[in-house]
């Protein structure tokens, strides 16, 4: 998969050298580029914003940098000769969800485009929307001073998607949000070595060897977990694919 993102800070995407996505370009996995706005400007200052039509505070971030940093991106040929998604992050946008997640895993080419200040002129996100598949994602209802941050998130969610990325397959099967039989549930407590710590024992029930119990305790303590701190998940909840998820087990 190609990740092209766009910043006026560069330095702040260093994180995707690290760990998880760092491996997976050093592995070949991930081809990532990272360009800096600022080398699509003309004047003396590098400028990038400037002020909003019709008042208010704050800056707007210019249309002809971000128009003449994609077209050159999207110019230089993605894998699978296919056109890259554009994913836009804003507090605005569609929250970003793990379907979501899995749906920009499977696209070869994301092209991200954070932003500063109060956002991008609109009419570069009409311009592509018109050419190209553009999301606008929220990762949260809470405004940060950017969008490199929601960047990181998206792209450490997206990576360890990819196959052969993540180390045992299996990992994610029962992750909190994912697909499946645990589908709409947070994922339980998790135990390892020693089997006393401070005083404080693991449920007896791990160490039974009996898998159907096992089964149920984890999906009874998903349960409560998920009611205590997402409770709205539980409307949406699926009972019947619970009940088939013990009798698998
Ligand atoms: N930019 C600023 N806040 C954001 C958020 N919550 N999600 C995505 N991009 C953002």
């Amino acid at each position: 998969m190609r990740l092209d993102v766009v910043t006026i800070f560069p330095e702040y995407l260093e994180p995707l050298n690290v760990s998880l996505v760092g491996k997976a370009r050093a592995r070949g996995q991930l081809d990532v580029r990272v360009h800096d706005l600022r080398a699509w400007t003309h004047d003396k200052h590098h400028t990038v914003d400037d002020t909003p039509y019709g008042g208010g505070p704050g800056m707007v971030m210019k249309p002809e940098p971000w128009g003449e940093a994609l077209d050159e991106i999207v110019a230089s040929g993605g894998p699978e000769a296919q056109p890259p998604v554009l994913v836009v992050p804003t507090p605005s946008g569609r929250p970003f969800t793990q379907e979501l997640a899995v749906e920009l895993s499977l696209a070869p080419w994301l092209v991200f485009t954070p932003a500063r200040y109060e956002g991008i002129d609109r009419r570069v996100i009409e311009d592509y929307g018109d050419r190209f598949d553009v999301r606008e994602v929220s990762i949260g209802d809470y405004v940060l001073a950017g969008g490199e941050a929601p960047v990181l998130v998206m792209v450490e969610a997206i990576a360890r998607l990819l196959p052969g990325v993540l180390g045992n397959a299996e990992s994610h099967r029962d992750d909190s949000f994912a697909p499946g039989v645990m589908a709409d549930l947070l994922e339980g407590p998790v135990y390892t070595k020693p089997p006393e710590w401070r005083g404080h024992e693991i449920p007896e029930v791990l160490v039974s060897g009996h898998h159907g119990r096992i089964a149920r305790w984890r999906r009874d303590q998903a349960l409560a977990r998920t009611a205590a701190n997402r409770p709205d998940l539980i409307e949406r909840a699926d009972p019947e694919a619970w009940d088939k998820h013990d009798r698998a087990a």
